[in-house]
């Protein structure tokens, strides 16, 4: 396919590093920044345009002459408005390929927040006639690297709502490297891949990979709802987001150990070509290169 490739969400896991694979692959490439100072933290030739996904002329003007569409937003509260303005600009400007990232499990009528925004998005994308493919990612791998072990006490214990729950947590590398091949090559249009890593974890199996990681007994105390809520509010995190979270991983707890959550899909073997990265390889990978020399002092 030719023409400019616009990249929403390109400072996130997955949009970073979907750019650098679009630029690998010779794309020409314009991403959306909300503030104009961040926009020079992108691979050389990457153009960045300022623009808000809650201001649709804004977004019309980023789009400029682009012809395909990446679109991820974070976690907010109005995730659906935001995304409706930009599948609405799309529409207008006849976009030729919208890709959108959601999330594993999408459905309009979750009980968890962003499950459920995530699955108003893709109804609404869906009955748009934009054409498009999604993305349905796993949690991602490197939400242990970023949350779970900064969070480990100092006896090696961390908590969280996921009960016994295994979870086929992803890369976001992997992630990004099939988003590469639906807005690169043809035939995925009106379509969604489940994107799952190779093999579902239970918080209690990533204990015993950090341990193992770390050099030293890390434990995972299943903790209740309320618990991990005060948690969270007491490390800043806002009311709305709070509740989201703690949602989403009781939808984790109810999914139980071969619930959705569990299941293990090929998409990223087949759409790629590669290995799925397992979390071992991200521990492996993160504790040698961001661990700070007083943990790695201790993991000696
Ligand atoms: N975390 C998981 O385990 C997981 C699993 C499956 C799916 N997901 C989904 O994956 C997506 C990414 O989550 P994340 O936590 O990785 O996101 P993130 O790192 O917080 O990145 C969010 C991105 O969205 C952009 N953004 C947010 N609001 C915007 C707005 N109003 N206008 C333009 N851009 C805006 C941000 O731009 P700035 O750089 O300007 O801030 C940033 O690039 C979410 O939709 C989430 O529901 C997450």
């Amino acid at each position: 396919m030719s023409g400019d490739i616009l990249v929403i969400g390109g400072h996130s896991k997955i949009g970073s590093a979907l750019i650098e694979e679009l630029v690998r692959r010779g794309e020409s490439v314009r991403a959306l920044v909300r503030a104009a100072e961040h926009g020079d933290s992108f691979p050389e030739g990457v153009q960045a345009v300022t623009g808000d996904l809650a201001d649709a002329d804004s977004l019309r003007s980023s789009l400029g002459g682009a012809e395909r569409l990446f679109l991820l937003c974070g976690p907010a509260e109005d995730e659906v408005g935001l995304n409706r303005n930009a599948i609405d600009v799309a529409k207008e400007a006849r976009i030729r390929l919208l890709v959108r990232s959601s999330i594993l499990g999408s459905d309009p009528r979750s009980g968890a927040t962003f499950v459920r925004d995530h699955g108003v998005c893709d109804a609404y994308l869906r009955d748009s006639g934009v054409p498009h493919a999604v993305l349905r990612p796993n949690m991602f791998m490197q939400n242990i690297a970023e949350n779970t072990i900064p969070s480990i006490d100092d006896d090696g214990t961390f908590y969280a709502n996921a009960g016994d729950a295994r979870i086929s947590m992803v890369d976001t590398r992997d992630v990004a490297a099939v988003g590469a091949t639906l807005l690169t090559e043809p035939g995925h249009e009106q379509r969604a891949y489940d994107v799952t890593g190779p093999e579902p974890l239970s918080y209690h199996d990533v204990a015993s990979q950090l341990s193992d990681a770390m050099g030293r007994t890390i434990t995972y105390v299943e903790s209740p709802d309320e618990a991990v809520a005060s948690a969270l509010g007491g490390a800043g995190l806002g009311d709305w987001l709070v509740r989201a979270l703690v949602e989403l991983f009781a939808d984790y707890r109810r999914s139980g150990t071969h619930g959705f959550a569990a299941q293990v899909t090929n998409t990223i073997a087949q759409l790629t070509g590669r290995v799925p990265r397992s979390l071992d390889q991200l521990l492996a990978e993160q504790i040698t290169a961001d661990t700070p020399n007083d943990r790695r002092e201790r993991v000696s």
